[in-house]
């Protein structure tokens, strides 16, 4: 089995050292956003201090910064498993969907059918329901309450022959539930539509494999796996070329550069590679521990070092989501959303959504944060979900969501945290 080397990892991250009163600062906000390493901010200011420049001019920095956004598409090619210019950079993943959903719109009939989720990010559900200005229908497949889990077979009966896309989150942001992308995929391209995966929270938690998925878009954020704020969208190579997007005439028709509009955020795409070469490095390490080497530095050892890094976090933050799910539950007055049962943990990554009575969640976010235990409380924009869930009137959730570089220890001191404030 392979394991992390939990004291390397939290070394790489500086932020991991600040304090609240006196106390380890314990980030639970990663679905919010994760911390970086040090090499993502050395190579930022290594951009900014010796690349900085815009692009395709005949001088050196120009010449870098070129050089640094073929490394960007290239190190997010082999995070996802596809080629370098089928993946698209953009400021975040909600405005990359609005982009391509105008794009879509394009080719939108009256009557053309949209299938989304309850459970689903807004940025998953808005850009897409705007096409109701085109004349599309927006259907929406529920979700089972009991365990906040999609329920699929009313995503089979949403989807028709009229279905043109189909769009669901690769793992819910709110309550951690990982959905059958393959099978969404399988079932939007029976019925002849596009499939759009939201993989912005699952990213930082497993594999992604978009050739295996076979899915036709698919979103995430660098900075939900410890890169800069930027957002990326992986598009088959067909469909970027087919489609019509919004660009300015003298802008490349070549890709992907005819999807990127304007001048990108070239430091955050220098942070993104190194952010990937971190994880190559984890993967590395990981293979060293089970005795296999992986020391090659070819394109094709650095996807299998990425994949051998995800799998590992996989295993690492199951067991952390098992320890804080088991101390959860036990918890006198609390509310517990989503997938709870050990051998079901493969459906969920370690994003965890709960209530305790007699508080909301604003206020046990503020005794955990001055406490230096930062978790999230509200929707976090999952709206349909919390309206769903009834909890949208009262405050919502609060939300712990865990990453690799979280602990054992800091599992214990949030739960006797949450302990003391249920008494
Ligand atoms: C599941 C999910 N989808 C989409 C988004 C939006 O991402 P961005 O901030 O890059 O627009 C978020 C952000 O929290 C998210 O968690």
């Amino acid at each position: 089995m392979p394991s992390l080397d939990l004291a390397w990892i939290r070394a790489q991250f500086p932020a991991l050292a600040e304090t609240v009163g006196g106390r380890p600062a314990v980030f639970f906000d990663g679905p919010g956003g994760t911390q970086v390493p040090q090499r993502v901010i050395d190579a930022i200011t290594g951009y900014l201090v010796h690349s900085n420049s815009n692009t395709h001019g005949a001088f050196a920095t120009s010449e870098r910064t070129d050089a640094t956004i073929a490394a960007a598409h290239a190190a997010m090619a082999d995070l996802l498993g596809c080629d370098a210019d089928e993946v698209v950079f953009g400021p975040n993943m909600t405005s990359l969907t609005f982009m391509l959903s105008r794009s879509i719109g394009r080719e939108i009939q009256p009557g053309d059918e949209i299938v989304l989720t309850r459970l689903d990010h807004d940025a998953n559900f808005s850009p897409w329901k705007a096409l109701e200005e085109r004349g599309a229908v927006i259907k929406v497949a529920d979700i089972d309450v009991e365990d906040c889990t999609l329920d699929m077979d009313d995503l089979r009966r949403q989807i028709t022959h009229r279905t043109k896309l189909v769009a669901v989150g690769y793992a819910s942001n709110a309550v951690g539930t990982i959905n059958d992308i393959a099978e969404v995929t399988r079932l939007a391209h029976n019925a002849g539509a596009l499939s759009f995966i939201d993989a912005v929270h699952y990213a930082p938690h497993g594999p992604i494999d978009v050739r295996a998925l076979d899915c036709d878009f698919l979103a995430c954020s660098p900075y939900k796996f410890f890169a800069p704020h930027a957002g990326t969208l992986y598009g088959k190579r067909e469909h970027l070329q087919r489609l019509n997007p919004y660009k300015l005439r003298p802008a490349t028709e070549e890709l992907p550069g005819r999807w990127m509009t304007g001048t990108q955020n070239h430091e955050a795409m220098a942070g993104v590679t190194a952010a990937i070469e971190y994880l190559v490095e984890v993967g590395r390490r990981t293979t060293d521990v089970s005795g296999a080497s992986n020391q090659g530095s070819s394109v094709a050892s650095r996807r299998s070092s990425v994949v051998a890094a995800m799998h590992a976090i996989r295993d690492y933050e199951r067991g952390l989501a098992e320890k804080l799910i088991k101390g959860l539950v036990e918890i006198p007055g609390l509310t517990f959303y989503g997938i709870r049962e050990p051998e079901r943990f493969g459906q969920r990554t370690p994003t965890v959504a709960v209530r305790i009575k007699g508080h909301t969640p604003r206020q046990l976010a503020e005794f955990l944060g001055e406490r230096g235990i930062f978790t999230w409380d509200g929707n976090y924009y999952a709206i349909n979900l919390s309206e769903r869930l009834g909890v949208e009137p009262n405050g919502g959730m609060l939300r712990i969501g865990l990453v690799h570089y979280n602990t054992a220890e800091e599992v214990d001191r949030l739960l006797s945290a949450l302990r003391e404030t249920a008494r």
